[in-house]
């Protein structure tokens, strides 16, 4: 089973139906139960994870207590993140107690961040991996079994898991993620990432568009093409010509391949940093109405000083500049944000300057952090975390509460509108009613009727009411 702890992405997609697992579990004679952590980059790679797992002969199993192998995939991004996985780790510690013969890993961020030293602290662990090295679990999983700890942590310049076809561990079976790259050349001072991740490095353009083929034709009808920092991939291929491009793959081109493998296949993409997302990104995304009119476009922080410290290399102003740039080309795409609360020296008028940003950019929707000084990044080194404990909660709820009151402005914006809704399926509430998303990403409810729809679907709903984080509706009959 997969669970998140420390949620920095996409939250609303937890807890939905279960797909079954792609082949029968009980035809492998090892069990593994996975549990993930943090971003869709780390649910991506559990899916990596399977796949070479079950070459190996071990079936997923969602009850650990039947596991022969535990693995956790960590995040490190905040403190509290850490927390919850180590938390964790001793809730295994009795069952490992009953179980001698069962293995524990931990792979991921917090895997890369601590290394050996995770073996020295958290005496249960078996197994320490890091996101570049998961093609060698297997050799070190034989190893572990003969009572030895074993630790891969190099990180690589190529690695990208090209040729790994994901098993699809938790879906719906409509929407998935396709990862497109890796790694994160970008320093902005306050995050682990670059650490944990390594080198920025893009996956072959055909391997992606063969995987998201690959998808439609399973009847997954949503993909989301990951990376730490999207509008930076770039892939050149070894033969001019060898994609039918003749040149090298931008990010525009690569979103421009993946939108023609059908018109019913719909496209996300996470994360842009607003220092690449180019127009010829935007204007591809106005030219095909299956990619989505979404960008989650993360700000930081609305102070021109601020946000230098954080190495963010864009100024408040450039950043507004950037949102009315989108909203010139695509007016009806919708924005979201990561914002972080109290940043070393922040002073008060400065937070003010991120509300102000905020109301300005109008999001949608927003992730919103306290700053947690991570050891060994910049802003660690360099800067005081001077702002007390108090104020940076009270900054956090004063950008919880402008942000509800915008995302509930912007809900009633859709009062009355028709959207194109793709179903994904029951609505948690009441069976008797769908759940879906419009191309914005907002989520839609609304009764199923008599009509025959099933997930996967696309349907017209006019919307009539509305809550703070949903969208209430009828099938449009007209
Ligand atoms: N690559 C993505 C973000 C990855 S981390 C991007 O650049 O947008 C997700 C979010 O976690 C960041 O956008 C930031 O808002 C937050 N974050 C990262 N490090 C943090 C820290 N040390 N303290 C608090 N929040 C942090
Ligand atoms: Fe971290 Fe910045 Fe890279 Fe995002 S772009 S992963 S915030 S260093
Ligand atoms: Fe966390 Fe690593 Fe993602 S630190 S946010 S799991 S890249």
């Amino acid at each position: 089973m997969l669970k998140v702890a420390d949620k920095t992405h996409d939250e609303s997609r937890q807890g939905e139906a279960f797909a079954p697992f792609a082949v029968d579990p009980s035809s492998y004679h090892k069990r593994f139960y996975i549990e993930s952590y943090g971003c869709a980059m780390n649910f991506s790679d559990s899916e990596i994870v399977a796949s070479i797992l079950q070459g190996e002969g071990f079936g997923a199993t969602r009850n650990f207590e039947e596991a022969d192998l535990i693995l956790l995939n960590t995040c490190s991004i905040r403190e509290k993140a850490e927390q919850t996985v180590r938390k964790r780790l001793t809730e295994f510690r009795k069952i490992k107690k009953s179980k001698p013969g069962m293995l524990v890993g931990v792979l991921g961020c917090m895997a890369e961040r601590l290394k050996a030293k995770l073996l020295e602290e958290e005496k249960l662990v078996d197994i320490v991996v890091g996101p570049d090295a998961y093609r060698s679990l297997p050799g070190l999983i034989g190893e572990a079994e003969t009572g030895q700890k074993t630790v891969n942590v190099l990180l690589s310049r190529e690695e990208t898991y090209a040729d790994i076809s994901p098993v699809r561990l938790e879906s719906n079976g409509i929407s998935a993620f396709v990862s497109i790259m890796r790694g994160c050349n970008n320093m902005c001072s306050f995050c682990v990432v670059p650490f944990t991740r390594g080198r920025e490095r893009s996956r072959d353009a055909q391997s992606i568009v063969a995987e998201v083929q690959e998808l439609f034709n399973q009847g997954f009808r949503e993909v989301t093409l990951l990376g730490q920092n999207v509008d930076s991939y770039h892939w050149s291929p070894e033969n001019e010509g060898h994609n039918g491009w003749g040149k090298a793959v931008t990010f525009a081109n690569l979103l421009e391949m993946v939108a023609q493998v059908h018109p019913d296949m719909r496209v996300r993409f996470s994360t842009s940093h607003p220092k690449d997302i180019t127009e010829e990104v935007l204007t591809t995304m106005a030219r095909y109405e299956n990619i989505c009119k979404y960008i989650h476009l993360p700000v930081q922080s609305g102070s021109t000083r601020v946000l230098q410290l954080m190495n963010r290399t864009y100024t408040r102003e450039w950043y507004m500049a950037k949102v009315d740039q989108i909203m010139r080309i695509m007016p009806d795409c919708a924005l979201s944000s990561d914002i972080i609360a109290g940043f070393c020296t922040e002073t008060e008028e400065e937070h003010k300057d991120t509300l102000d940003i905020m109301s300005y950019s109008k999001y949608d929707f927003s992730y919103m952090f306290i700053y947690s000084e991570r050891p060994g990044t910049l802003a660690a080194r360099r800067y005081k975390d001077d702002i007390p404990e108090e104020v940076k909660k009270r900054r956090l709820q004063e950008i919880v509460d402008l942000q509800g009151a915008l995302s509930l402005a912007s809900n009633e914006r859709d009062l009355g509108k028709t959207f194109k809704v793709l179903i994904e399926g029951d609505s948690k509430r009441n069976q008797e009613e769908w759940k879906g998303r419009n191309s914005q990403n907002k989520v839609v409810v609304f009764p199923k009727e008599e009509y025959a729809y099933q997930p996967g679907d696309y349907v017209w709903v006019t919307i009539h009411d509305r809550t703070q984080g949903t969208l209430i509706g009828r099938i449009s009959k007209g």
